[in-house]
């Protein structure tokens, strides 16, 4: 089948290359020329793991092709994906439709045929609705169709959710996006992966409400994590007691820094804001959204704690910068807030990340950028984990303490053993380690 993929970013990119390999024809399109051209150079605009491989192996098996032309890249495609960013409003925190609408509009001035308009962008409920007005007020043919497919990938582990999905949700109001959108995940379902279809409706709140869920998750753990070191307890062990439980499950059960990234954020603010047009309270997601606001906010105090109560003139040493490892995505990273209350408090910050550099070079003015982890460590009066990249589990910590001018361990991760790093002369402060 022909598709064409509106916005190739991170979700854009890893479906378009992905929907390739099953053996569709896909072409990606995007408004960023350098974007655009650099994938035609085959560069990657974006770190995920095997992302390149994926779009090379496709790029020449002439199954996907990129463009900024928009009329170009729709040319006989039966379905249209739109997967533009819908980024918190700064104003007021709704979701941005901006970039979704305008896409649209420019998609029906274009369309020469009846196609099915897919969202798998994250839309506030109704937005589908929205759409479908715009098309019919554009004078899209007669037949085109709208449904929304909600993405669930994970950065750094894209390609993996994409082609071995926990399930596919399908909201649809008609019998020909059904059967568009069963063709294009056959090759899914063949894998048993679960294909759910819905209402357009149901479709867009799934995805709000799977996001709210996670968060609520992280946040719960945060908080538990506060009460074990108030008194005495391990939050690790917790989190494994409690999510060895079916019925809870351990993943995201990390006590840590407080959520990032490019959707909990601002799909829990979008959650709220459905919910008061609609009239309806969500206590327990505005609970949510203000621990991890506030746990964001605390960290720099928590290093200050840690280094006796003065950040003044202190060397800083940071692991990790990214929202997550395997990522180079910069989006409301817990360690801007984090690295600004450093700066703030006179601190002077060498920071070290595996891919994330670009990307927060401009978000960080002001701090040091080490070519490798053991570097941040030099004449450093503290250590702080902030990402929990693979690598920085094996550091050898007595390196990283020889190289050190205090012995503060901040790790905010929890990702070394408390006893390990005292063995190398450290002062170990782990999250909800109150043993
Ligand atoms: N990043 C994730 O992990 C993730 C996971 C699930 C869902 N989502 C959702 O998917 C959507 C996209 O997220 P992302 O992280 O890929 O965003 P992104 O910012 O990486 O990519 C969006 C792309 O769309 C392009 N664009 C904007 N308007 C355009 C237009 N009119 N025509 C062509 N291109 C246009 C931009 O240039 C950009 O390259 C968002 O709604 C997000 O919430 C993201």
């Amino acid at each position: 089948m022909r598709i064409a993929m509106i916005g190739t970013g991170y979700v854009g990119l890893v479906s378009g290359a992905c929907l390739a390999d099953f053996g569709h024809h896909v072409t990606c399109i995007d408004k960023n020329l350098g974007k655009i051209s650099a994938l035609e150079d085959g560069i990657m605009p974006i770190w995920e793991p095997g992302l390149e491989a994926l779009v090379k192996a496709n790029v020449e098996r002439k199954r996907l092709d990129f463009t900024t032309d928009l009329a170009v890249g729709i040319a006989g495609a039966e379905a249209v994906f739109i997967a533009v960013g819908t980024p918190a409003r700064p104003s007021d925190g709704h979701a941005d439709l901006t970039y979704v609408y305008a896409a649209v509009r420019e998609l029906a001035a274009a369309l020469t045929g009846p196609v099915v308009v897919v969202t798998k962008s994250t839309v506030p409920v109704g937005t589908g609705d929205e759409i479908a007005r715009i098309l019919a007020e554009e004078g899209a043919p007669a037949g085109t169709s709208v449904a929304s497919n909600p993405e669930f990938l994970r950065e750094g582990a894209a390609i993996r959710d994409f082609k071995i999905p926990d399930r596919i949700v399908v909201g649809a109001e008609d019998d020909r996006a059904r059967e568009i959108l069963k063709e294009i995940y056959r090759p899914l379902f063949l894998n048993q992966a679960p294909i759910l279809f819905t209402g357009r409706r149901t479709a867009e709140l799934t995805k709000y409400a799977a996001n709210a869920f996670l968060a609520t998750k992280i946040s719960f753990i945060n908080e538990i994590a506060d009460l074990c070191e108030a008194v005495g307890a391990d939050v690790q062990d917790v989190a494994r007691g409690i999510g060895l439980d079916n019925r809870i499950g351990a993943k995201f059960l990390h006590a840590g820094p407080g959520y990032g990234g490019s959707c909990f954020p601002k799909d829990t603010l979008a959650l709220l804001h459905v919910a008061e047009d609609a009239g309806v309270a969500q206590r327990i997601i505005s609970a949510v959204v203000a621990v991890n606001d506030d746990r964001k906010a605390a960290m720099a105090e928590r290093v200050r704690a840690a280094l006796g109560g003065e950040l003044a003139g202190k060397r800083i040493g940071v692991l990790g910068l990214t929202f997550k490892p395997n990522t180079d995505d910069m989006r409301d990273a817990p360690s801007i807030p984090l690295i600004k209350g450093l700066l703030a408090g006179r601190a002077s910050v060498a920071a070290f990340d595996p891919v994330g550099r670009e990307q927060a070079e401009p978000l960080l003015p002001g701090i040091d950028f080490a070519a490798e982890a053991y570097a941040v460590a030099d004449g450093a009066d503290a250590l702080v984990v902030i990402t929990e990249w693979d690598e920085f589990r094996g550091i050898d910590l007595h390196e990283m303490a020889r190289r050190m001018r205090g012995n503060t361990l901040v790790d905010l991760r929890n990702i070394y053993d408390p006893v390990e790093a005292a063995r190398a002369g450290l002062d170990y402060r782990g999250v909800g380690r109150g043993t």
